[in-house]
């Protein structure tokens, strides 16, 4: 099978990238009005809605979770795959009905989705009661649009990328654990991703940005950042300055900032300098998510990942011997057109090799103007259910597995709020990313802990605090 010839959807202008400072437009026209955002999608668009309340709260708004309670709602949305955009026109039919109720509501789409042409004429077409449509390159016009806000609806996406802004003031969700974006943007056309289109090309932050921001990060109080990037392990190649990501990870390490973690890592551009970075400093947390996508070779040149099975696992090999106690997790997608029983027979063998301590996992998803989205599949609906089911079992006994070995243990945790699992039980993780929920008060929230590992799941493990006494 070949990949239909589609160098048309990879044509795209490219602009020359200018470093700017945000405009933090300010207005007190809002003062008191409600907002109510809901975010879909990956880390990225997380900390994009980090930005998006920084600027309503600029123009006067604050704070609500009371949707009926909201003057302003922000949808902040996902493409990577369908259901993600199932999602929101789900939602998009409970707001219409709302500004039955409260006409004076403003609607706003904003991030992937709009990206592409034809959500963004449908909602043109067949949402007019969405006030404000805007890309994931003018979130910075955000607070410009509201302030004209005058009912008649306004959309304004660009196709092509934007300039990197610097200083923008950011509403951060936690004061103890903080994104830190270091690129946007991805330049490696994954046949079957859409990341690259409603993104634009790989864009990096300088390197002394990043450092400042890291560094007034730590003066505030943080105790973790995370670096963020769709492959973080690409980051300086656009720029001509002579770093890379190893050269940053080292400078932001001697920061001091107690803890580092960074995603994503796409194995085509993991380099042994980085290995010997992350080994040699304590502050750099050995945990690595390391999307493997496909254990077929034959899939992985069709989906462009630019490694095969046997570099993979050489690569995982690698970071394993080198980085004490690392925990690697990983991207599986399954069903990618035409993926055959002895390709997805490779895939278990690779988890079954890789023991990963865990993996998030996708039914493939055609996107609207990717190469892969032309190739026709017969792959029935039901195979790729039982598939998925099958791998998800055997990713589970190994997260399981992994789990139970901290049994007995005491690990160091960064506790980072209360507890879904009850009310005198407070949440964090471990340094290789293990989530434990820990016996104890809101005192050690923001804290780092020891803690004694009592239990293990799939999922999560569970901890008392280590209490020290002096005799
Ligand atoms: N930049 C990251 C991944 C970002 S998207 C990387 O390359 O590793 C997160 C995950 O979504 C991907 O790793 C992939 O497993 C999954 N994904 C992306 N496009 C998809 C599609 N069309 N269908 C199903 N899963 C998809
Ligand atoms: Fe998508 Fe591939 Fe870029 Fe990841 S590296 S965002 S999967 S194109
Ligand atoms: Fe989704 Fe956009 Fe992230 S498509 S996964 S929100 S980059």
């Amino acid at each position: 099978m070949n990949l239909p010839n589609l160098k048309q959807a990879r044509l795209r202008t490219t602009k020359k990238v200018e470093y700017l400072a945000a405009a933090n437009l300010k207005s007190t026209k809002y003062t008191n009005k409600k907002y109510y955002i809901r975010t879909y999608g990956c880390q990225m668009n997380v900390h994009d809605s980090e930005e998006i309340k920084g600027i309503l709260e600029n123009l006067g708004f604050i704070p609500t979770t009371d949707l009926e309670q909201a003057d302003i709602v922000i949808l902040n949305t996902c493409s990577i795959r369908e259901n993600a955009h199932d999602k929101v026109f789900g939602f998009l039919g409970r707001l219409k009905h709302l500004k039955k109720n409260n006409p004076n509501l403003i609607i706003c789409v904003g991030g992937c989705m709009p990206q592409t042409d034809s959500v963004a004429n449908l909602l043109k077409t067949k949402y007019p009661f969405v006030n404000i449509v805007f890309g994931t390159h003018n979130i910075n016009d955000l607070g410009k649009m509201i302030l004209k806000e005058d009912q008649k609806q306004q959309i304004e996406v660009y196709s092509i990328e934007g300039n990197v802004y610097e200083h923008m003031d950011y509403v951060r969700d936690s004061k103890i654990s903080a994104w830190v974006n270091i690129m946007y943007g991805c330049d490696k056309f994954c046949t079957y991703c859409i990341v690259p289109y409603t993104r634009g090309k790989q864009r990096s932050r300088k390197m002394e940005d990043i450092l400042e921001e890291v560094t007034s990060l730590k003066k505030a109080g943080y105790l973790e950042i995370t670096l963020l990037g769709q492959n973080v392990n690409a980051y300086g190649k656009d720029l001509d300055f002579g770093y890379n990501f190893a050269t940053l990870l080292e400078n932001v390490a001697k920061t001091g900032i107690k803890r580092i973690r960074f995603v994503t890592s796409h194995p085509w551009d993991f380099t042994d300098k980085m290995i010997d970075v992350i080994a040699k400093y304590e502050n750099i947390m050995p945990y690595i998510h390391l999307p493997l996508q496909s254990g077929s070779s034959r899939l992985l040149k069709l989906m462009g990942r630019r490694y095969t099975k046997e570099e993979y696992i050489a690569l995982y090999n690698k970071i394993k011997a080198h980085i004490p106690n690392v925990s690697i997790t990983t991207d599986i997608i399954v069903g990618f057109p035409n993926e055959t029983n002895e390709d997805f027979e490779e895939t278990l063998e690779v988890v079954n090799k890789c023991k990963f301590d865990g993996a998030f996992t996708f039914i493939y998803s055609p996107r609207e103007g990717t190469p892969a989205a032309l190739i026709k599949d017969t792959l029935s609906k039901k195979t790729k259910i039982d598939r998925l089911h099958q791998l998800n079992e055997l990713i589970n006994s190994y997260s399981l597995a992994h789990n139970q070995a901290y049994l007995g243990k005491t690990e160091e945790v960064l506790v980072l709020g209360p507890s879904e699992k009850g009310s005198n039980k407070v949440y964090g993780y471990t340094k290789t990313m293990k989530l434990v929920n820990i016996d104890g008060a809101g005192e050690d929230i923001g804290k780092l802990i020891l803690v004694t590992i009592t239990a293990a799941k799939s999922f999560s493990l569970d901890g008392k605090k280590v209490i020290f006494t002096k005799n």
